[in-house]
């Protein structure tokens, strides 16, 4: 097969840098290519999201075993439930029984919760194999499959047990994309709108420009937009590769409010990237009334992410609910709640000591219509 046309985008990190390929239609590609940067591959422990069993995993697999590679499968269950302690058991035993050893190889194959799951299990079986992240969704795209993240979730708090692991290799084809349901596509725009906001003002213009063709799943917009959203994560990444100087903090705008409306709506009732998108309108409107970005901003910010066709109101939210699941995040610091604002497009900063009932002011700013 002739070689693909292919992004590649680095993330340089001093220990183990490795590479993200972004590519539309070249899925008869993947499997080569995963050969290729990994040539001592022996085995494979296919873990995938049982929505993609036909269209993406099988193919994968059949292609890995044409070119001499042992490979076995676990099929995972769509949903955050997946991510138990049980299924990680389930999923050790079976790599136990698989005789999976240092020359075998995790292949992600799925959205968010197959990438967290077997990003685990692969961090933690025989001390830690290697990792390939084939993500098939939006939001696994430009976000979760890239920057070594991997967990669990125990029964009250998502994401309590991980480890930071970093894949061997990310191999993106946006082709996937068309396969999903339009809500769950939109869902992962609300993390490419992100990105705009956080680190490059020419992308959110860019994104302005292009809010329509975007939202309709035009491949040449989204091969953009996926490209750039994997750029700027890398390179965020490789700054602070385990969030411990604040810089990789940046990528959780919207998400202090976002996690909280997600914990008091009941997870289900809304998607992770919609939630986020109301949580990025609530810290706007926060910034604002601390004097950091003018009515402009929280106008501009709005009118993308509506085009974008996710929601930017919860007429639902219980503000005394949600600054009580903000104040028992995991992310914060001794006890203070700190927020990720923005000061101007392309450019946001960390800070504390915000008085609640600001906070308290800009989640009501988002609960009418
Ligand atoms: N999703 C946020 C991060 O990877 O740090």
């Amino acid at each position: 097969m002739a070689e693909p046309t292919l992004q590649e985008v680095a993330v340089s990190l001093s220990a183990q840098p490795y590479s993200i390929f972004i590519g539309s239609d070249w899925w008869s590609g993947v499997g080569d290519k995963i050969r290729q940067c990994l040539p001592d591959m022996t085995h494979a422990v296919l873990v995938y999201d049982s929505e993609v069993r036909s269209s993406w995993a099988e193919p994968l697999g059949e292609q890995l075993r044409g070119g001499g590679v042992r490979v076995d499968a676990a099929e995972v269950l769509s949903g955050e439930s997946s991510k138990s302690v049980q299924r990680l058991e389930q999923l050790w035993e079976q790599m136990r029984v698989d005789r999976a050893d240092r020359h075998s190889v995790v292949i992600a194959v799925g959205g968010g919760v197959v990438g967290d799951l077997a990003g685990f299990a692969a961090a933690t079986f025989n001390r830690g194999i290697r990792l390939v992240q084939v993500p098939t969704t939006l939001l696994s795209q430009v976000d979760s499959s890239v920057g070594g993240k991997t967990g669990i979730n125990l029964p009250d708090a998502k994401n309590i047990v991980g480890a930071f692991w970093q894949p061997s290799l990310v191999a993106i084809d946006t082709a996937t994309l068309t396969t999903l349901p339009p809500r769950i596509f939109h869902s992962g725009l609300a993390e490419v709108a992100k990105y705009g906001v956080i680190a490059d003002e020419a992308f959110f213009a860019w994104l302005e420009q292009n809010a329509e063709p975007l939202a309709a799943a035009e491949p040449a917009a989204v091969r953009h937009a996926v490209a750039v959203s994997c750029q700027t994560k890398a390179a965020v990444v490789a700054e602070d590769e385990r969030e411990t100087s604040g810089r990789r903090a940046i990528l959780n705008y919207g998400h202090t409010f976002g996690h909280a409306i997600e914990a008091t709506a009941g997870y289900w009732s809304l998607l992770h990237g919609e939630a986020v998108a109301i949580g990025m309108q609530m810290a706007a409107h926060l910034a604002q009334m601390l004097g950091r970005v003018d009515n402009a901003f929280i106008a501009r910010q709005h009118d993308l992410l509506t085009r974008l066709q996710l929601p930017v109101h919860w007429p639902d939210a219980d503000p005394a609910a949600m600054l009580e699941t903000m104040r028992s995040d995991k992310k914060v610091a001794h006890g203070k709640l700190r927020f990720v604002l923005p000061t101007r497009l392309g450019h946001v900063e960390l800070v504390g000591d915000i008085d609640p009932a600001l906070i308290v002011a800009a989640i009501e700013k988002c609960c009418d219509q």
